[in-house]
């Protein structure tokens, strides 16, 4: 069994398809382990894209993703990584297949509605970043 971390940025809470996003994860037999909404601080932006510190887009990730509530779920399953990966689309929404999440609601690859840890060691690093090992549920 596999776990993996999905953010839902900033765009894709103001838009309104929080739900619809979550849908398709719990339909395609992932199981919520946790969920909150919360705004993210500059700190914990930061370390979350640190892999991208070097980038010239980092200051703008960073931004974009405390301008506004997110929504921070860990989901567990068979091949979860790759599963949401999937279910995400490409990185770019204007690239990103039809029926894939970016696919349907993102244009850009700026503002890409959801994020998806790409292997277990982002996992490892991203979900500590916005989860206590308590509020994980077993079940
Ligand atoms: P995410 O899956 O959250 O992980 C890293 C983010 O960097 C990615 O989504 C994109 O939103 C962003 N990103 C990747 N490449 C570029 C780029 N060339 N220009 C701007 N943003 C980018």
């Amino acid at each position: 069994m596999e776990r993996t971390l999905v953010l839902v940025k900033p765009d894709g809470v103001k838009k309104h398809i929080v739900g619809n996003i979550i849908e398709r994860f719990e339909n395609k037999g992932l199981k919520i382990l946790s969920l909150k909404m919360m705004k993210v601080s500059e700190s914990k932006a930061k370390e979350h894209y640190s892999v991208h510190s070097m980038k010239p887009f980092f200051d703008g990730l960073v931004s974009y993703l405390t301008s506004g509530p997110i929504i921070a779920i860990i989901l567990e399953g068979d091949n979860a990584i790759i599963s949401c990966r999937n279910l995400a689309g490409a990185t770019d929404g204007s690239k990103a297949a039809a029926g894939t999440i970016r696919g349907d609601f993102s244009l850009n690859i700026e503002e890409n509605i959801v994020h998806a840890s790409d292997s277990q060691e982002a996992y490892n690093h991203e979900y500590k970043i916005f989860f206590n090992e308590n509020e994980i549920m077993d079940y």
